[in-house]
């Protein structure tokens, strides 16, 4: 794992955009994988940037995303698919039909997590862009997930939920459940960039860099990929000194 400390969220979102475009320009067909939350505003607002200044093309690119509530409407702003169209996808030059995303509206959500289980397994994920929450998860891979889990249909802890609640008008209306990849699935990406801002994140991040492996947190599980960057900032980091 290489351990990048920042000075704050901009200069977070600065770095793991250069990486993107590192990767861009070594495979402008890259197969991209997006996630979504507050941390990846700012990664987004870059990108979004970059591509404006004619710096990044994503012409060629295909991305996936990671994850996406369930019990939504197909066009509700907060619903992951509607927050990376607005936030990206509308605004550089990626093919609408380049972008693929889980139907959490499928009448079968559990045959629609295997079949996108596939259809991303085959993509082969060239390069993720991650999150973490509070408690370690990834994607929506709470603790007690397996390190060999695969996409699925996934319940939300109640931290997870009260976290997201900024986004609804209580965590009453948080969905329960998302259609997620699960962590093996994640693990198969050939490069995985994880980004951390906030002191509300130090714990997440000491375990999953420095915390032996362990269900408990589901970050820690990135430590057995050979080629993990994650961008903490300095709050983000602070616990990082005691490892
Ligand atoms: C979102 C996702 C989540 C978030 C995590 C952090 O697609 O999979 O794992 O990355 O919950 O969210 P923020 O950035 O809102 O703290």
């Amino acid at each position: 794992m290489q351990i990048k400390v920042t000075k704050g969220a901009a200069e977070s979102a600065t770095l793991a955009v250069d990486l993107v475009a590192g990767a861009l320009r070594a495979k402008p067909d890259l197969n991209f994988g997006l996630a979504t939350g507050a941390t990846m505003v700012g990664v987004y607002l870059e990108l979004v940037h970059r591509h404006q200044i004619g710096e990044l093309s994503f012409a060629k690119t295909k991305a996936y995303l990671l994850d996406d509530y369930v019990g939504l409407d197909a066009d509700d702003p907060r619903a992951f698919a509607s927050v990376v169209e607005e936030k990206f996808c509308d605004l550089v030059d990626i093919r609408s039909e380049s972008v693929v995303a889980p139907n959490s509206q499928a009448t079968d959500l559990e045959a629609e997590a295997n079949k996108y289980e596939t259809l991303v397994c085959e993509a082969q994920i060239d390069f993720q862009l991650l999150g973490i929450g509070r408690n370690g998860h990834i994607g929506f891979n709470e603790p007690g997930t397996a390190f060999d889990s695969k996409t699925r249909l996934a319940c939300l802890s109640l931290q997870t939920r009260q976290d997201n609640a900024g986004f609804f008008s209580s965590v009453d209306k948080v969905p329960k459940r998302a259609i997620t990849q699960g962590i093996g699935t994640i693990l198969r990406a050939k490069k995985i960039v994880l980004i951390a801002n906030g002191a509300h994140k130090a714990t997440a991040i000491r375990d999953a860099v420095c915390g032996f492996p362990s269900e408990a947190s589901p970050a820690s599980a990135l430590q057995n990929h050979s080629d993990v960057t994650v961008i903490a900032d300095r709050e983000a980091a602070s616990m990082l000194n005691s490892c």
